[in-house]
């Protein structure tokens, strides 16, 4: 017992140490991989969090083990989602997946600014495609226990007008097999792809994917919840239309919130992590107070504690995501969370 013990320390501290000493992204994907190496040696029962929940909990067509989640973008190419299931995750949002392969921005393009527990990146939506995603998601599903969601985005190259295009493709790709699609018009790394949260290109977007799921559901007897994933920089007014435009087409709820760009590091790119978590706590009141009452809200954004973990759940949250949080503490502040939003 004393020798395994001593292995999870050591395993632990070997992750802390390589998440500190190598350059950002890097760190991660290493991180990723020690993952994936325990999992497949069969040890990641030893990191586990136990699940305290003691009943399922129920939203919408989801039914979750507990309430919470990995944050779009951690696991991008569909690799690691049944990890996160074993180590006690309820549920993970794979993506942003765009139509075809990107590279993504030019490197480096994440930055820690571990003092603050802070990162800014400046990504691009970097990823595999939607084809072999939706191969990994095939080959991984069967050794998943958990809700998956699905997140996708417009490529780099597809103008504005033509956006609509790329998510209804990405629909007939991912509607079967996601828990739920979560639609990303909110990443600041990719040029333009806010301008689709306007009024009017919003409002073109929602009807044309309204419309698609009707489809969808006829065709595959299947009701997949749709979220839509909203930016910390809206102003109050924006964000109202936007939840009206969203309701009257029939989204299930609201993500809130991705990165901001409203930060005081000198890089360009989006801010996650403690330095937000303000600013997430205080946008997802307004969505709860906008939003009707049947809209699903899950808590994204700066969630780095148990009493985070526990603002959002007062705060109208049904599901709370981690990101930044979970990459500065690993597995302590899973656990933590697990046991606050199920006391
Ligand atoms: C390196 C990095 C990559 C991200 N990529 C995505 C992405 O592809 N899609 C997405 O919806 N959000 C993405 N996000 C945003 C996170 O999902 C989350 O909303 C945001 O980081 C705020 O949560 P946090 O403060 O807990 O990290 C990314 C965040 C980071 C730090």
């Amino acid at each position: 017992m004393r020798l395994i013990i001593k292995l999870i320390n050591f395993l632990e501290d070997l992750t802390l140490l390589t998440l500190r000493i190598f350059p950002a992204e890097a760190a991660k994907n290493i991180t990723l991989r020690l993952l994936k190496l325990i999992y497949s040696l069969n040890l990641i029962g030893l990191f586990a969090s136990s699940n305290i929940e003691k009943s399922k909990i129920n939203i919408k067509n989801l039914s979750l083990k507990n309430r919470i989640g990995i944050a779009g973008g951690l696991d991008k190419n569909a690799e690691y989602f049944h990890i996160f299931s074993s180590l006690g995750f309820g549920f993970v949002e794979v993506g942003t997946v765009t139509l075809e392969p990107q590279t993504g921005n030019p490197k480096p393009r994440i930055f820690r600014f571990t003092k603050d527990k802070t990162l800014v990146n400046s990504l691009g939506f970097n990823n595999v495609g939607s084809v072999q995603v939706l191969k990994n998601i095939k080959k991984y599903k069967p050794k998943f226990d958990g809700v998956l969601g699905i997140s996708i985005g417009k490529s780099k190259n597809t103008k504005t007008k033509n956006a609509w295009q790329d998510y209804l493709h990405l629909m007939d790709y991912f509607y079967l097999e996601a828990d739920y699609l979560a639609i990303n018009i909110s990443s600041p790394n990719t040029e333009n792809l806010r301008e689709l949260s306007s009024q009017e290109n919003l409002e073109f977007l929602l009807e044309k994917i309204s419309q698609k799921k009707v489809q969808l559901i006829d065709m595959y007897k299947k009701n997949t919840p749709i979220f839509v994933k909203l930016s910390p920089d809206e102003t109050d007014e924006n964000l109202k239309n936007l939840i009206e435009v969203s309701e009257k087409n029939s989204i299930d709820g609201f993500i809130c919130c991705n990165t901001t760009t409203d930060h005081i590091y000198p890089i360009a790119g989006g801010m996650s992590g403690a330095m937000l978590s303000k600013k997430a706590g205080n946008m997802q009141k307004k969505v709860a107070e906008f939003k009707q009452e049947k809209s699903i809200l899950i808590a994204s954004g700066g969630v780095m504690n148990a009493s985070d973990v526990k603002e959002r759940l007062i705060n109208s949250a049904d599901l709370v995501q981690l990101y930044t949080g979970y990459i500065y503490q690993g597995n302590s502040l899973l656990k933590k969370a697990l046991q606050i939003s199920s006391s």
